[in-house]
């Protein structure tokens, strides 16, 4: 097939057919980093989707417009969701289904290598209960999806229509589109030639990304800075990203080769903060005055930092860093990060 590029409008038609709630504030800023700029020797933008404005932020909001449109076209009353105990998705989930009257049921799980993060109610998992949710635990081994549709029938017994949010899921490319089609207008308006976009990706939020890049036909670089070590990044990105463009009727076909991703910058594994994502998080709060968190944004930042430091990046780079947020899980990683921030107990 042959693809042909779409136009702005055209792509926010496609999308303004698809069952969607308004959750987030957008668009969200996008801003100069400069004097981080200036200290890598790169011109870096941020775009705030920390700043989405539901319950703290974060990149699911955008996610969640078009899941939680798509249960609600359903006729659903119940949202189930599901992921570690200090998961961001799920306290935007719970948020959102606060905010509209639905009922939010929680399947957690404890990371079993992150032994410093017990299941407090801390962070994220303090304000799941905060919101209302049904919040049930599993062992760190159990099969997430499993569990997510053993809680389902359990409200389906009861009466009600539960609506399963699955990973991936294609939501999440439709939200990243409209964030990329922002972008786009953004950066007219600002006077802006990007190079890069670069974000912390395990799959989806990229795939939106990809979708727009290639409908519009921009030359613009997509790299996905992976939190997880978990094979196989490339091709569920391709897979995805041809799936979202399928389901908005474009002709983009992208293959795995093609998909800019790396699991470089996890260290020894999801959840773990590493030196060089604590040191990213320092820059940041200290350089620009704004708050990393240190499972997503942390490393997807260091990545950029190591890009400027061994000149893969340049001045003649322009690189738009997207703060996909995950801020409140900062507080759950007191105990890890007490002393690398150099604090004294009072
Ligand atoms: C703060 C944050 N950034 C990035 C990601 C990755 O987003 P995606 O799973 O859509 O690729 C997540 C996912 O949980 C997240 O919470």
């Amino acid at each position: 097939m042959v693809e042909v590029a779409v136009s702005e409008s055209e792509l926010w038609e496609r999308l303004g057919k698809l069952p969607r709630v308004s959750l987030a504030t957008l668009p969200t800023p996008l801003e100069p980093l400069p004097r981080i700029s200036q200290m890598l020797g790169v011109q870096i933008f941020i775009k705030r989707d920390d700043l989405t404005g539901l319950a703290f932020g974060g990149n699911k909001t955008r996610h969640l417009e078009f899941g939680i449109g798509q249960a609600i076209s359903e006729g659903c009353d119940v949202i189930v969701n599901g992921a570690a105990a200090q998961s961001n998705y799920c306290r935007q989930t719970a948020a959102a289904c606060a905010k509209l009257g639905l009922k939010c049921a929680l399947v957690l799980r404890r990371l079993p290598e992150v032994e410093a993060i017990k299941i407090e109610p801390q962070g994220n998992l303090l304000l799941d209960y905060l919101f209302g949710a049904d919040v049930r635990f599993v062992e760190p081994d159990e099969d997430l999806e499993l569990a997510k549709d053993r809680v389902a029938d359990e409200y389906r017994c009861k009466g009600h229509k539960p609506f399963v949010i699955r990973y991936p899921d294609v939501s999440a490319g439709y939200g990243y589109l409209v964030c990329l089609l922002e972008l786009v207008e953004q950066c007219r308006r600002m006077g802006i030639k990007p190079t890069h976009i670069i974000h912390s990706s395990s799959t989806p939020t990229q795939s939106g990304f990809i979708v727009g890049a290639k409908s519009l036909g921009l030359d613009w670089k997509v790299i996905g800075i992976s939190p997880l070590k978990r094979e196989g990044g490339h091709q569920r990105i391709a897979e995805l990203t041809n799936i979202v463009a399928e389901n908005l009727g474009l002709s983009v076909k992208v293959t795995p080769e093609e998909v800019l991703f790396t699991m470089e910058f996890v260290g020894e594994g999801y959840g773990i903060p590493t030196p060089e994502g604590i040191e990213a998080m320092k820059l940041m709060a200290q350089l620009e005055g704004i708050v990393l968190d240190p499972v997503y944004t942390a490393k997807a930042f260091a990545a950029i930092i190591a890009m400027a430091k061994s000149g893969q990046l340049t001045k003649e780079h322009t690189v738009i860093f997207v703060h996909t947020g995950g801020t409140p899980a900062l507080f759950a990683y007191q105990p890890v990060l007490v002393e690398a921030f150099g604090a004294s107990k009072p």
